[in-house]
């Protein structure tokens, strides 16, 4: 088991690249299924836990896979014939496998794919995908933990769906590819990552229009070949650098990064006096020495996005003043601030709000992960804490982070991963210098 260890106090300078984006890829290898010729040849994949785990279940669905992972590119070939059973053993550690229904359903007129568990940031029913698999003419069943879809044939309808799901959106999306007629979708998700999905499909002979507005219209077409994709850069691990540079009142370019997709998140950090320039490269983020509080509510996207909000919540806490962050999408993702308390952090929880006090002096303790974007939350409180910060559950951190620790000591970070069980040399116990504030 391996530990983070940061000593904090420095602020990050310089620049930093970041990846292909997670959650644009893994719907992307779920539509590897769809092309019965040809390859589907994805380029900037990242190298992530989350992307191996998609790769396993697609090689048990009999998918011939080759992952590069140097030169970051996924080969999938799903010419042969295609099994349609997800069991537990894939579903159980990554929820995002449901993503591959839609596309067996398509392809083969029947899935079987176990039902996710319980989740750390909320219960994340899966009832929209399946509102809206049925009314394509699927007979759905539940039993003995599985989900099981048939249907001889998908026909074109209108689907509205209460919440605009991303996977819902997705799942329907790729099934209605090979549907009879025109499905439509509305109050669909319009996250950057369904453009993306769209894109793809379309290079592989699909007939989607309107990724990106809240109504989505699917001409279904007979087959779907390979092509060649680059996915999009990550904007949640672009904002986690923002962050980043903005909590330690650094000054860092996030190259790839691109400005359109970060909207919500460059507009707050000015608001809290950060200076964020928009550059052919990048972007450049500027700290200041006196945060201002701010209110943030999360939201479907164009809204202020659910992944960026732990990490945001570090930020807020640094502000000189109260600030509020109200969340909208997951019911329980306010866990890392139970952490965080431990790092000196003062905040309550009001329904759906927390009510967080600053300006936090944050102290180096032992802490541990619960999810992703809390672990990526930690992380930054440990760079500006006062003290050595030693965050423990690295596994989620690894389903979304390429080199996290790498990264942010290429900035300027006093950061390492060590085995928990080795002998750990700790940096000196100086006092530590803080970037100061207000
Ligand atoms: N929901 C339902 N019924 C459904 C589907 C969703 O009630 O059938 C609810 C969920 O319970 C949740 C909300 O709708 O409260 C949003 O869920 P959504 O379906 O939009 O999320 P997702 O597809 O499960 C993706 C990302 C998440 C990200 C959310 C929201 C992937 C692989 N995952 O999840 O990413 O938080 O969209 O933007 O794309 C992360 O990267 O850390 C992460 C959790």
């Amino acid at each position: 088991m391996e530990k983070i260890i940061i000593k904090g106090g420095h602020r990050l300078f310089g620049r930093v690249a970041v990846e292909g984006a997670k959650n644009a890829v893994l719907p992307l290898q779920a539509a590897g299924i769809l092309a019965s010729t040809g390859t589907l040849h994805l380029t900037n994949v990242p190298v992530l836990s989350d992307v191996l785990m998609m790769n396993e279940l697609l090689k048990f669905l009999n998918i011939r896979v080759q992952f590069n992972q140097e030169n970051h590119v996924i080969d999938l070939n799903a010419s042969q014939k295609v099994s349609s059973e997800a069991p537990f053993q894939y579903v159980s550690k990554m929820r995002a496998s449901m993503v591959v229904m839609g596309p067996l359903l398509a392809r083969t007129g029947y899935a079987k794919i176990a039902l996710p568990g319980g989740c750390a940031i909320g219960s994340r029913p899966i009832d929209l995908h399946l509102k809206g698999l049925r009314q394509l003419g699927a007979v759905i069943e539940q039993h003995d933990g599985y989900i099981e879809a048939r249907a001889d044939r998908l026909v074109g309808t209108n689907i509205y769906l209460d919440f605009p799901s991303v996977g819902a959106t997705q799942n329907i999306m790729m099934a209605a590819t090979l549907a009879e007629g025109i499905t439509t979708i509305e109050n669909c998700a319009r996250e950057p990552e369904i453009v993306d999905l769209a894109n793809a499909l379309n290079k592989m002979g699909a007939r989607v229009h309107g990724a990106g507005t809240d109504v989505i219209r699917i001409q279904g077409v007979n087959f779907l070949h390979g092509c060649d994709y680059r996915v999009m850069s990550d904007r949640i691990e672009a904002g986690t650098f923002m962050i980043a540079a903005a909590a330690t009142n650094g000054d860092v370019v996030i190259e790839n990064a691109e400005s359109k997709y970060n909207e919500p998140l460059i507009a707050k950090l000015q608001d809290m006096g950060v200076t964020v320039i928009d550059q052919d490269d990048g972007i450049r983020v500027l700290g200041t020495s006196v945060l201002l509080p701010s209110t943030v509510q999360t939201a479907p996207y164009p809204g202020f996005p659910t992944d960026l909000q732990p990490q945001m919540t570090v930020l807020q806490l640094l502000a000189n003043g109260t600030s509020m962050m109200n969340e909208t999408v997951f019911e329980k993702r306010f866990m890392h601030l139970e952490e965080l308390r431990r790092m000196n952090a003062e905040y309550q929880i009001k329904n759906s709000t927390a009510v967080l006090s600053g300006p936090t002096k944050f102290s180096g303790a032992e802490v541990a992960t619960t999810d992703l974007r809390a672990g990526a939350a930690l992380v930054i409180a440990g760079l500006v804490a006062q003290g050595i910060t030693q965050v423990r559950n690295l596994k989620y951190l690894d389903r979304g982070y390429y080199h996290l620790h790498q990264k942010l000591a290429q900035l300027g970070a006093q950061i390492d991963r060590v085995n928990i069980d080795d002998q750990i040399e700790l940096a000196s116990a100086k006092e530590v210098n803080h970037p100061e504030r207000g």
